[in-house]
């Protein structure tokens, strides 16, 4: 196993090191990448990085010590709150994602509920199927059960008759996304406010991908439904400052309607030794730097900045959705409502697509099937990815047409035969051999596509638990002889 280096090595190899490790990660400086990183361009970066570096040793534990990170995190706040159309009473904190905003809004809820529904011993949080998974994460964690609830099977937004119908009497809070992430559509908040209302519970927007960036494009004429804090019956909303704002990494922020509601976040404690521990996020010790970086990119772009950014940004969307639907072979999974798209095929597999794309250097998304989305491609458009639209469908094409063609060995017969197992009891071995068999032995697979169809033909507690056991392997220790 590898060991602390003996004796301390020099900054220009450790920087070198550090350089090489990235040979084999995906290119998002190019602008040909699709998912995962929300590039504001070169000068932005470099407003982003100084300010992150400039607070990055501050700690946001203790706001005593450190008002610098209370100032930034009040202002921050205040901004996203009346950009979401908060009045003087919305509060809220900042986080590190959207994954600890909505831990945090379904711990409140569940606090909430202990106080002013006692009699609830096993509450229920109701979520569109398209609802991100760091609800089902929350509801895990905090020990609630989730409920899901089939969507609209065209337009893929939540059905908020089919949300009333699986409320119960220990249901505790709604949810609704804007924009959902798979399908990038809103969900008819206005209608799950008044169902909210109507049965006395906590409705959480979860607007971590679009909050930022809809009201943008609603001002540019996209027909953007409501889902702020002016919808009756809205109680709570993530944003992502990391997202559309293009804050570095970490920055992400989680309101509420009233102080009443936040104190149920907040988590103290003064019967240990130490310090007097007062928590308002998930985080203890964090860095200012996430923080620092936000506030620096919102005063960076204004709110001019973003308008043309928003402006760049759909006309794209605009264009590639149209563009792709005319592909002989793709559709379109759902109307994108923001920068988020979804293409299926009824002809080819997408995995071999994606696969196929990767080979003509673009990084595009593949998404399972589940709850009546059929597997599909996912493409984030970005500011960084606009000038690359036009080569992107060329390829789009020729991918299509090579997946046509492409000879995927069969994995038919694994499937009969995994169908038949009982998921729980098999060791890991013989998941390890299985995913051997389907080309994700140890390591990184380059081809996804035989993994990627297995995953979406198998039952999910299936897919969960194999990919528990390779992600048990994954992250395994360095070994002493490997070298980057
Ligand atoms: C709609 C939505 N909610 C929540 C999240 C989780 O955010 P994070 O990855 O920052 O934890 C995402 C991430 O893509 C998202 O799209």
């Amino acid at each position: 196993m590898r060991r602390i280096p003996t004796r301390g090595r020099s900054k220009a190899e450790i920087l070198r090191d550090l350089e090489s490790f990235r040979a084999e990660d995906v290119d998002w400086r190019s602008g040909r990448t699709w998912a995962y990183v929300y590039d504001p361009g070169p000068e932005a970066e470099e407003v982003i990085k100084e300010a992150y570096m400039m607070y990055l040793s501050e700690n946001g534990l203790d706001p005593t010590a450190f008002p610098s990170a209370l100032h930034l995190e009040r202002e921050l706040v205040a901004m996203a709150a009346s950009h979401l159309r908060g009045d003087e009473n919305v509060v809220g904190n900042f986080t590190s994602g959207g994954t600890e905003s909505i831990l945090l809004a379904v711990k409140t809820a569940r606090d909430w509920a202990r106080a002013h529904r006692p009699h609830i011993r096993e509450p229920e949080i109701v979520l569109p199927v398209t609802a991100h998974a760091a609800f089902q994460k929350a509801a895990h964690y905090f020990c609630l059960k989730p409920v899901l609830v089939p969507v609209d099977p065209t337009t893929f937004k939540a059905d908020p008759e089919r949300m009333a119908a699986a409320i119960t009497e220990n249901t505790i809070l709604l949810v609704g996304s804007a924009v959902s992430y798979a399908h990038g559509v809103v969900d008819p908040i206005r209608e799950l406010g008044e169902l909210a209302q109507r049965h006395g519970l906590l409705l959480h927007v979860d607007a971590c991908m679009g909050g930022f960036l809809l009201p943008y494009f609603r001002r540019l004429g996209a027909p953007v439904p409501d889902f702020e804090f002016h919808v009756p019956g809205v109680t709570s909303i993530s944003m992502d400052f990391h997202k559309y704002a293009f804050a570095a990494k970490g920055a992400s922020v989680i309101l509420y309607r009233s102080p009443e509601l936040r104190q149920y976040q907040i988590f103290t404690c003064a019967t240990w030794t130490g310090y007097t521990m007062i928590n308002p996020t998930v985080q203890s010790t964090k860095s200012a730097g996430p923080l620092a970086a936000a506030w620096a990119v919102l005063n960076f772009f204004g709110d001019e900045g973003y308008l043309e950014l928003a402006r760049k940004v759909l006309e794209a969307t605009r264009y590639l959705a149209r563009e792709i639907e005319r592909i002989p072979g793709l559709r379109l999974l759902a109307e994108p409502e923001m920068n988020l798209i979804a293409f299926t095929s009824d002809e080819v597999n997408v995995f071999q697509i994606v696969d196929e794309m990767k080979v003509r250097g673009w990084y595009v998304q593949p998404q399972l099937s589940f709850g009546g989305s059929k597997e599909n491609i996912h493409l984030s458009v970005n500011p960084a990815n606009v000038k690359w639209v036009d080569a992107l469908l060329a390829d789009l094409r020729a991918s299509v047409e090579a997946a046509r063609r492409a000879q995927m060995e069969d994995i038919g017969q694994l499937r009969e035969m995994l169908l038949g197992l009982d998921w729980q009891q098999l060791s890991p071995e013989m998941l390890r051999n299985m995913l051997a068999v389907a080309g994700a032995g140890s390591g990184l697979p380059q081809r996804m596509a035989a993994i990627s169809s297995l995953l979406n033909q198998l039952p999910p507690e299936a897919a969960e638990r194999l990919l528990t056991v390779y992600f048990n392997d994954l992250y395994r220790p360095a070994k002493e002889q490997e070298r980057a």
